[in-house]
């Protein structure tokens, strides 16, 4: 793992914005791996930014996205769904069927994870994928003691993680129990990832990253045991290394 240290989370942004550009010049047809939460949100603003000024094109782009909560329809604005179209692809030229996100909504829901997986896997699977990290070490919505070897799958999530994410619901009751997820296995396929780790409230997970064992009980310790990551960090995070 290469750990790539920034001031702050501005410069974290634009440091991983533009090493996805040179991917995205490199192979304009890249398959991108996208995650929701906070943390990605600055880096998605430059990549719109870019766009807008440079002009890097998202044509023959293919994005999927790690997860979404299960029962909230797409044009909810709680869902990732709307978040995505909002803080990214409608500020870019992707053609919206480019863009891949688990359906939340699906009636039957185990086929949809079996078809999520096998639709990536069709695509040629994703160069490269950018995950945050939850308080508790998870990424995607793995949480703890999810197996290593899980595919795209139904999770519950944890209390913790609910409560974490109640700020974008009138109240933790509202906050989904389930989520659908791409497995430890699936994103550990990708070619390249990107870890981004931002602020205080993040600083204690990523040192039991660095410097604790691999294990399921801390599921983000299986990128360890990948060839091609790279974390990026502000000042804050860093701060118990
Ligand atoms: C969410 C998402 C994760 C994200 C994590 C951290 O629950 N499912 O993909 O990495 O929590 O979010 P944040 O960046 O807001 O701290």
């Amino acid at each position: 793992m290469k750990l790539i240290q920034t001031f702050d989370y501005a410069e974290l942004s634009q440091q991983a914005a533009e090493q996805i550009i040179s991917r995205i010049k490199r192979k304009p047809s890249l398959n991108l791996g996208l995650a929701t939460g906070s943390t990605p949100t600055g880096l998605y603003q430059e990549l719109i930014k870019d766009h807008q000024q440079n002009k890097t094109s998202y044509k023959q782009i293919n994005t999927f996205n790690l997860d979404e909560y299960i029962g909230i329809p797409k044009k909810d604005s709680h869902s990732y769904h709307y978040f995505m179209c909002e803080k990214l692809f409608k500020h870019i030229d992707i053609p919206l069927d480019q863009t891949h996100i688990p359906d939340g909504t699906a009636r039957l829901l185990d086929e949809e994870c079996t078809r999520y997986e096998q639709f990536i896997q069709e695509h040629g699977g994703i160069d490269l994928q950018i995950l945050g990290i939850g308080q508790n070490g998870h990424i995607g919505f793995n949480e703890p003691g999810t197996s290593f070897d899980s595919r795209t799958h139904i999770i519950d999530l944890a209390e913790s993680t609910r409560k974490a994410n109640s700020r974008f619901f009138a109240s933790v009751d509202d906050v989904p129990l389930q989520a659908i997820t791409m497995g430890i296995a699936s994103i550990m396929d990708s070619k390249e990832i990107f870890l981004l780790v931002s602020g205080h409230a993040k600083a204690e997970a990523l040192a039991r990253l660095i410097n604790g064992d691999v294990s399921e009980d801390f599921p983000a310790s299986v990128l360890k045991k990948h060839p091609n990551v790279s974390i990026f960090a502000d000042k804050e995070a860093t701060a118990l290394l």
